[in-house]
């Protein structure tokens, strides 16, 4: 198993094709447009031999907590597929993930869980307060069910608006 992280300029013929494929299968909502909005600053793959069973994309935003300009990574597009789930596969791309942010200077991963329960034990806790973020160019503030945030560095969280100053991922 081989942790791979490139651009998203780098994806191309197969392991594009299988990389769609596998975000099919995990985001059928989403089929054949998962990277229509904003391009992943990094794509982490995990390949089996030469196929892909596993993706991350890791973006980073210059957003406003609590009114401060900050820069933040946000996870997005966890997927495994199905015969490697169980494995712990994720936590390798979320750790892969947190490494590249860390070397970027990045003090703070924000994601947006279906499932939140399966991030708590890569450091990641429920954020309690507002996120504001735009969707179908509307903007909306609410606690966003899911949204959790993970501290990479030494600086707590500041608990106060995520102001995403664009979507969600
Ligand atoms: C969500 C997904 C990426 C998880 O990948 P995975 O490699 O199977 O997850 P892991 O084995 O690394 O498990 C991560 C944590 O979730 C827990 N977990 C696994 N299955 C679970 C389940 N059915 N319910 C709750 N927690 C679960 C694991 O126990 C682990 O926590 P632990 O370290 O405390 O034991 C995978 O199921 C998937 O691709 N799903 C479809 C796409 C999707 O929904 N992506 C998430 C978008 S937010």
């Amino acid at each position: 198993m081989q942790l791979v992280s490139i651009d998203h300029s780098e994806l191309g013929g197969a392991l594009a094709r299988q990389t769609q494929d596998l975000l099919d299968l995990a985001f059928p909502d989403m089929a054949g447009q998962y990277y229509q909005g904003e391009i992943p600053r990094k794509l982490i793959l995990l390949l089996d031999d030469d196929t892909v069973v596993g993706h991350l994309a890791a973006y980073i935003r210059q957003v406003s907590v609590g009114g401060e300009p900050m820069t933040i990574g946000i996870l997005g597009g966890v997927a495994i597929a199905p015969n490697y789930r169980g494995k712990g596969l994720s936590k390798r791309l979320i750790a892969a993930a947190h490494q590249f942010l860390v070397n970027a200077n990045i003090g703070f991963a924000v994601l947006f869980a279906f499932e939140p329960e399966r991030y708590l034990s890569s450091g990641y806790r429920r954020m309690t307060t507002q996120t504001r973020f735009t969707e179908h160019g509307e903007i909306k503030q609410f606690v966003y069910r899911g949204g959790m945030v993970a501290e990479l560095g030494d600086r707590p969280w500041p608990d106060a608006l995520l102001d995403l100053k664009g979507p969600t991922v």
